[in-house]
């Protein structure tokens, strides 16, 4: 391999722990489960965690685990996050760690984070007596979905004791190892679903003029919800509206009664949020009556905006900024992809950002979600250095909490 990454930042103890992180890793990787069905992945953290000797909490919201690191000193909370969920999909990277469960796949880098995070649990358990303040590792169950940020919150991860801030990372494909995304204000889109029943009256299809057509609406409608980004939305933002889903009719000679359409809209603002929303219904129900028809639209809130606040982005972007020794603005990278990891960043103040998994040689480039699907590993000591420096630079001077 002959990527270039800063090693002379990342501290011995830090090199002593990515042995294991690859190892559960690739652990991991081989047996990837769905959205609240991570026993076995639960099990592997709790073991790796008991060995630490920290105080810990298992179950939380199914199959959730959260610890504890308590420093010497009295001090701040900080929460960092991983997720364990894999993915619907079935590999074929050919790995020697390749997945032994058809049709589940780790597509997206969380085992990546949970191993990280256990690794970083590891170095920063052994420096506790030199710590002001505790960490709050959580382990998160079904970020894919439905989401496990939401419901972890409810059985109170944020509080005993109340966590002052949260910081997570997502390895990330679109960049280089050695690169990191990291944005003050919107970082990621609220993700929202909605669902189109598009209601004509069936019949021959040789007689369309006794029919009400609704493949005919439907196509219509689907070149007419184009035009609500771009005609509705300030070109300044940023929105995205996707037909993923379009469902309708058995037989070449019969016209149906209805046709189904279904996707979703992706946006950074509330305002934007509800603008798209109104506008797609407007758009649904005036189409379809221009045509006789009738059409019912059906909206599902997905996960909120991932919101960074400014000053813990600020101090991420500095412990990122000082290992890899990158300076000025870091790249953009926010993108319309959603992140439960938003409702921790509603709670409480605190920074998500991408860490570079990318690598052209040795085939880790494709896209999230992809079959072939790969990260770096180059990247494991480095993230496991960035939590732990994030941890450091926070109890040394957390930024004033603003309301
Ligand atoms: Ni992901």
């Amino acid at each position: 391999m002959t990527l270039v990454v800063p090693k002379q930042g990342v501290r011995p103890e830090v090199q002593a722990v990515v042995e294991d992180v690859i190892r559960l890793r690739r652990d991991l990787h081989r047996f990837p489960e769905l959205g609240f069905q991570e026993h076995r992945t639960a099990r592997v953290v709790a073991d790796y965690l008991e060995e630490l000797g920290l105080p810990m909490r298992k179950g939380v919201a199914g199959t959730g685990v959260v610890a504890l690191v308590e420093g010497a000193g009295p001090g701040p909370t900080l929460l960092l996050r991983a997720d364990m969920d894999a993915l619907p999909v079935h590999e074929s990277t050919g790995l020697e760690y390749a997945s032994t469960a058809p049709g589940k796949m780790h597509a997206c880098g969380h085992d990546g984070h949970t191993a990280i995070l256990l690794g970083a649990a590891r170095v920063l358990a052994g420096m506790k007596d030199r710590l002001n303040g505790t960490v709050k590792l959580v382990f998160q169950p079904a970020e894919e979905g439905p989401g496990g940020a939401q419901p972890m919150i409810e059985e109170g991860v944020l509080e005993n004791p109340p966590v002052d801030a949260a910081v997570g990372l997502h390895l990330w494909s679109d960049l280089p190892v050695g690169q990191v995304g990291v944005q003050s204000g919107p970082f990621m889109a609220a993700s929202d679903t909605f669902d189109i029943i598009v209601k004509g009256r069936g019949g021959h299809a040789a007689k369309p003029d006794q029919t009400v057509d609704p493949v005919v609406v439907a196509a219509h409608l689907v070149v007419a919800l184009q035009t609500v980004v771009s005609r509705t939305v300030d070109p300044l933002e940023s929105a995205v509206v996707t037909v993923t889903r379009m469902h309708g009719g058995e037989a070449y000679n019969v016209i149906p009664d209805q046709v189904e359409l279904g996707g979703t809209i992706r946006t950074f603002r509330p305002e934007i949020r509800q603008l798209v929303r109104d506008r797609v219904k407007g758009l649904v129900e005036g189409v379809a009556a221009g045509f006789g028809a009738e059409a019912e639209f059906r909206f599902e809130e997905g996960y909120p905006p991932v919101i960074n606040n400014p000053a813990m982005t600020e101090l991420v972007a500095g412990c990122c900024r000082s290992l890899l020794g990158l300076e000025g603005e870091l790249p953009d990278s926010r993108t319309l992809g959603g992140e439960d990891m938003a409702y921790f960043l509603n709670a409480v103040p605190g920074c998500y950002f991408f860490l570079g998994a990318r690598n052209d040689e040795t085939a880790c480039n494709y896209p999230h979600h992809h079959p072939r699907f790969n990260i770096c590993e180059e990247a494991f000591p480095l993230g496991v250095e960035l939590f732990v420096r994030v941890v450091e630079s926070f109890f040394d001077s957390p930024p004033a909490r603003e309301v």
